[in-house]
């Protein structure tokens, strides 16, 4: 193993599957103040885009764990934020795909003014009842239709959704939609999980269409975006992205 394995081996999550992270779908668990179980989730409302699902039973409940948000709080997060804190977050932050919003819910200690969107209506539903005495603003919609006026945010954050969208078109379509609705000079940042045997599995019947980190910045800069890196790690990948501010004759969003 290279050192640059070993490095990205320690902020990068990688599955733990020592007993105390078993996964017993039948038991009830509790995650901060959001409560569920094996039942509601079968009984959410799922999405089908011909056989395959949105996310799956399994998917659904690892997005809410414990574990999934140490990982997110203490590895994920940081490393796609990089040299900024929570407190550096301002202005407008567009978080897009929250999930069951263990990112929202670490978003929301930060100063900034945050809207998340969800395109999948139990979720959204569900968030907008968590979030309801925090400033969160909860949108149901879908990222590669956002229903938001151009240049409405400073930020926007994509945390592990990117592989969610069913097409290589459509998340095209997202990358090109994100830079619509961020300022010029606004930084999109975010991350999402590599492909491999485990991560397949995680997502049977599930929407599952890998992004390739090594074609990926060539993919923001057709969207419009500049000043853009994308860097590697063994189970993940992080990348950050600029709207170009408009040089001195250039179009004004
Ligand atoms: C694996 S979850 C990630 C949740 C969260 N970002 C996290 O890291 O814990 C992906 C989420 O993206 C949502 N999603 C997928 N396609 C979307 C779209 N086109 N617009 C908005 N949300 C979308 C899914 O419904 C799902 O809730």
């Amino acid at each position: 193993m290279t050192r640059d394995d070993m490095a990205t081996r320690k902020v990068v999550g990688e599955a733990d599957h020592r007993p105390g992270n078993r996964i017993d779908l039948g038991q009830k668990l509790r995650i901060g103040h959001f409560a569920t179980n094996y039942d509601s989730i079968a009984r959410d409302r799922l999405h089908d885009s011909g056989n395959t699902l949105l996310m799956n039973r399994f998917h659904r409940w690892y997005c809410r764990s414990d574990f999934w948000r140490r990982t997110v709080e203490r590895r994920l997060l940081p490393w796609v934020l990089d040299d900024r804190t929570l407190d550096g977050l301002e202005g407008d932050l567009l978080e897009v795909g929250p999930g069951p919003g263990v990112v929202t819910d670490i978003l929301r200690r930060s100063p900034c003014r945050l809207t998340s969107l969800e395109i999948d209506p139990a979720l959204a539903q569900a968030l907008r009842a968590q979030f309801s005495e925090s400033e969160v603003t909860v949108v149901e919609g879908d990222a590669t239709k956002m229903p938001f006026e151009n240049a409405r945010f400073s930020i926007a954050l994509s945390m592990t959704m990117l592989h969610h969208v069913p097409s290589p078109d459509l998340q095209d379509h997202l990358l090109r939609e994100v830079h619509r609705v961020l300022r010029p000079g606004g930084l999109f940042m975010g991350s999402d999980s590599r492909s491999d045997g485990l991560f397949e599995i995680a997502h049977w019947r599930d929407t599952l269409v890998p992004v390739e980190p090594a074609s990926f910045g060539e993919r923001l800069e057709a969207a419009g975006f500049e000043e853009i890196s994308v860097e590697s790690a063994r189970k993940a990948f992080r990348f950050r992205a600029r709207r170009p501010r408009p040089g001195p004759s250039g179009p004004t969003p």
